[in-house]
This record gives structure tokens, sequence and C-alpha cells, in this order.
């Protein structure tokens, strides 16, 4: 039976898009992760997609290493960009309906910055923020944060579920009917509405309030990335979306099943969370074209470029003939289990180094094809009741994010999965969910209810 209902989409515009050879191709401007009309140009696109939301993810440091030498230098990859934060609010005003959310870290962060800075985008968008939770994990922004090393796993986790109490309790300092600006009474706020948070924990230490109010969401969405046991609790707990890791539809089902049946506990529903895994979409008028479409990406890796995604799992492979066979492992395995699992892809299918690389930079989860084979891929996941929509990852923009909303679009309105004109006017209604309650004034109407 089909699904109801109309799936989410996002459309995931770091940089300059997610295949590691996207600056080299003669369509992408090779600068534009330095220029405003990049952004603004692939912004209003989705728009006129009528996407859910642009979604930035983001890192504060230069993750990528000069692994083999000189591969950094010839990846264009996540080097260089602008800082979403800073970029959303100007997008906010090119744009009227699509929801602005990005990134920042809870591991190098303060709460108060976070909730300040996410309320007054709220404000700037009337309503279109939208904050990725994430904890971070190289050791490149460990160097820029004061430390050598980055936070020890549990500590990060730990760290990160205070943060976003925090956070939350400050979003709610202040009821929606607090401030009254009474001219005549000479009155600006209702005292008995404004709550100080006095949060004292391992990790923060927080009077409050938040010198931001009056957010046209309640508060912003929260959107979670992190796929593992305690990444998994936050998300249940805590997040309205879930960008997800996507590998198989099967995969894909156990993982939504575990975390939606997480939510009960918490007092959630199940639509409370949606859930939506990062997609490749290529898409052209004849199958044949798409395919050139990719292949031509694919041709256009620099072999040092290749090198550098396997190094972690081969180490340095540059003195080997790129076209002949994948040696014996250079180093010891940093992650046992994934160099394993490529050499025996070597193995098994005969590649040689350049052919192991190029599946490797060409991997994850891609859909090729005309708009109706993307659309019977996006469909068949989400009437398994594998996800709730999708986060789109154009390989390259503009070019794939134009594609999208020219071709696969029309053809989801077509088929009744997606919307033909947003529902509301905040991205919490377009995403389909309930409104915020802050919990002061939940806290109120449940002790007069009491009293009566
Ligand atoms: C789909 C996905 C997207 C992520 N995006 C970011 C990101 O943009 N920036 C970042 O610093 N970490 C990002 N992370 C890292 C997570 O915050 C987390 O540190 C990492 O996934 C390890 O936690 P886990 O074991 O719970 O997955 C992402 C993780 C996933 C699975």
């Amino acid at each position: 039976m089909a699904r109801r209902g109309m799936m989410k989409l996002g459309m995931s515009m770091r940089g300059l898009g997610y295949h590691p050879a996207a600056w080299r191709h003669p369509d992408v401007p090779a600068d534009g992760t330095l220029r405003f009309e990049h952004y603004a140009h692939n912004a209003q696109m989705a728009e006129r997609g009528l996407f859910d939301m642009i979604f930035f993810a983001d890192g504060i440091g230069l993750r990528e290493r000069d692994e083999p030498r000189g591969s950094l230098a010839r990846s264009g990859y996540e080097l260089v960009e602008m800082e979403p934060m800073t970029l959303l609010p100007a997008l906010s005003v090119l744009t009227k309906h699509i929801g602005l959310v990005t990134t920042a870290s809870t591991t190098y962060n303060e709460p108060y910055h976070v909730a300040r800075k996410f309320a007054t985008l709220d404000l700037i968008s009337g309503g279109r923020a939208g904050w990725n939770i994430v904890t971070s994990w190289s050791e490149a922004e460990a160097k820029n944060f004061n430390r050598e090393q980055h936070l020890e796993y549990d500590t990060r986790y730990e760290r990160a579920a205070e943060f976003v109490e925090v956070v939350k309790g400050l979003w709610d300092c202040w009821e929606p009917s607090s401030l009254v600006y009474d001219k005549a009474g000479g009155l600006f706020y209702d005292e008995s509405r404004m709550h100080l948070l006095n949060h004292r924990g391992k990790h923060f230490q927080v009077r409050g309030p938040l010198n931001v109010a009056g957010m046209p969401q309640g508060r912003p969405v929260m959107v979670q990335a992190g796929a593992s046991e305690p990444g998994r609790e936050i998300a249940a707990a805590t997040a309205d979306v879930v960008y997800a890791a996507a590998d198989s539809i099967k995969a894909a089902k156990t993982y939504y099943d575990d975390v939606k049946g997480r939510m009960a506990k918490y007092g959630r529903d199940w639509d409370d969370l949606k859930i939506m895994p990062g997609v490749r979409t290529i898409v052209a008028a004849t199958r044949a074209e798409a395919q050139a479409k990719f292949d031509r990406l694919q041709e256009l890796t620099d072999p040092l470029v290749g090198l550098a995604r396997v190094y972690a799992a081969l180490g340095d492979l540059s003195g080997f003939d790129i076209d002949g066979p994948v040696p014996e492992p250079q180093r010891e395995a940093e992650v046992r289990s994934s160099t394993d699992r490529i050499m025996q892809r070597a193995r098994e299918g005969n590649l040689t180094i350049r052919q192991l690389y190029t599946q490797i930079v060409g991997g994850g989860f891609y859909l090729i094809g005309t708009a109706s084979d993307v659309v019977d891929g996006l469909q068949e996941w989400y009437e398994a009741e594998a996800c709730d929509g999708f986060n789109i990852l154009p390989p390259y923009l503009p070019g794939c994010c134009d594609d999208f909303v020219e071709f696969i679009t029309p053809e989801l309105q077509r088929r009744g999965l997606f919307r033909t004109a947003y529902e509301g006017k905040t991205l919490r209604e377009n995403l389909g969910l309930k409104p915020h309650v802050n919990r002061h004034e939940a806290a109120r109407a449940a002790a007069s209810a009491a009293a009566e």
C-alpha cells in the first residue's frame, strides 16, 4: 500500500558538491565557495524546487590530511569556504520559505553562543532556522581549539547531551507572552514569565536567561547526525530531524525502526522525528547521458586525490603503478575492518589501484538515471518506510541542484510524493512537526488545570 503523506527534502549545499573532483568540472565555479552568488543561486534554486531546507555540514578546521604528500593541494574539497552561521542570515534575505539549517559543534562552542545565534537566525528568517547538532571528531579541529587530541568519545557525547539540554533550556527562558511592551503601564516584561536557567552540570554552568526571545518557531528545528548508541539516543530524545548515513535500504529500515522505537520512552510520537538519509543524484534526459555525466566526474579525479581516499586503509600507494594490481597494505590499519573490506573488494574484482580508488571516490548511495529512474529509487525507500525523506547530496554544484529541480521535483510531484506549494510559514510547519510548547508555559497550564 502506498504510504500517505509527502516526503521531506533537504539540499545539502556545502562547498562545490559531494564528489571530490567537483571543482574540476567545467561548469563548476572553482572559487564558488568564496563567492556569495554561488550560495545564493543554490539556495534560491532549492527554494524554487520547494525543498524543506538547505543544509550545511561543517567543520572547524581543515580536516583532510596531506596523505600522500601533494594530494591536499589538488583536492579542492572542503578546503576553503564561507562560515555558514554568517552566511545563512544573508541567504535568508534572498529566500522566503526554505529552511536554513547549519551545523554547530557541541565540542568547540559554548551553549549560550549557539542558543543565541540560532534564536537570532530564527527571528531574521521568520521561523526558518535549524541547528545540526554534531560532536567534533577530528584531530585537525582539536588543534584549532587549544588541544592536541580530540575529546574522547564518551566525553564528547556526554558534553553534547548536556550542551543540548542547556540550549533547549535557554530557548525556553522567555515564555511567549513574557514580553508585554506595555508603554502606558511602563512595563516591558512580565517578571513571572521570565525564567532563569540556573544550570549547574558537569560541563556547563549557565545562569541565563538568554538575551534573545520571541522565536517564530518557539525554538529552532534540531537536526542530529550520528549513528552510534549515544547518537541514536540523543536523536530519539530531542531531534526533529536526523541526517542519516545511507547504506542499503535494509540497513536504513533497521536504523529507522530502531531510532523511532526509542522515542516513546521520551513521550514522543513516531512522526515527531523525520529521518532523512543522504543520497547523491545525477539525472539527465536519458540514462546514457546521466551515466556519462557521472563517468566524466570520475575521470576528473586526480590520482593523488584518489590515493588519499585509500590512504587510511592501505597506506601510501603513490610509489606503485596505479594501473597495476593493488599491493598489500603499506601500513598498520587504523580501522582493521575497513582495511579488510577494501582488500577483499580489490582481490575479488581483480582491481587495479585506479579502479579501486575510482570505486571508492564514486561510492555511497547514488541514484543515476532519468527522472523516472531516480524517483523510483527515492520512492522505494520512502514507501518501505526506511526514511521520511532525503538529504540530497549533489555531486557537483550548481549543476546537480539545478537538474534536481528541473527534472526530479516535477516527477516527484506527478507521483504525489512531494508538495506543489509550501504548506506553512516556518520550517517546523513545512516539516509537519508539532508546534513547540514552552516548558514553563506548559507547567503553568498544568498547574492551573490541576487547581480547577
Ligand atoms: C550523516 C552524518 C553527518 C555528519 N555531519 C557532520 C558535520 O557536518 N560536521 C561534523 O563535525 N560532524 C559531523 N558528523 C559527525 C557526528 O557528529 C559524530 O561525531 C560522528 O558521527 C561520530 O558519532 P557516531 O559514532 O554517533 O556516528 C556527521 C555524522 C553523520 C553520521
